[in-house]
């Protein structure tokens, strides 16, 4: 038989791993409000535009542009319902930047090429460097629920050999 002093001790023990737990969870919660808000606290720096300036910056005129150093990137806007521009050509074995943005609410994508998956949350650029090795077709849907045309909000990247 347990005594009860034996018995408050279990009891304080349990009870101080209950509240370690919670404030543990706390922890968690503060402190991916702060990575999610830190931009590039960790990974990229995240870049922040104004959704509803986009025609003043390079998403204007979505598309590829090489630059006259060789450098090759991508500008991507997403807006309901489609992807802008919806087929993109890549040239294989080159690093390509992919910049991504949503104009209006959110939208995702997801390319098994490359492991490329975004959330596009309206104004955030999302920007990955691939270098696409082998030429092909790659379809991705949009992923995020985004309104009565979500089904038909598809981007087709074209890697040329
Ligand atoms: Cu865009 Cu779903």
């Amino acid at each position: 038989m347990l005594d009860h002093h034996t018995i408050e001790r279990y009891e304080l023990g349990w009870l101080v791993v209950a509240v370690v737990m919670v404030l543990l969870m706390f922890a968690g919660v503060i402190a991916s409000m702060i990575t999610e808000t830190v931009p590039g606290m960790f990974g990229s720096p995240a870049r922040y535009i104004n959704p509803t300036q986009l025609s003043k910056t390079e998403f204007a005129a979505p598309g590829l542009k090489v630059s006259p150093d060789g450098s090759v990137n991508a500008y991507m806007v997403a807006r309901a319902f489609q992807f802008q521009p919806n087929v993109l050509r890549v040239p294989a074995n080159t690093p390509v930047t992919l910049h991504f943005v949503a104009a209006d609410v959110i939208h995702g994508l997801m390319l098994g090429q490359g492991n490329v998956n975004a959330e596009l949350v309206p104004g955030q650029v999302a920007t990955f460097t691939r270098t696409f090795k082998s030429a092909g077709t790659f379809v991705s849907q949009c992923n995020e629920y985004c309104g009565s045309g979500h089904q038909t909000m598809s981007f087709t990247l074209i890697v040329e050999a």
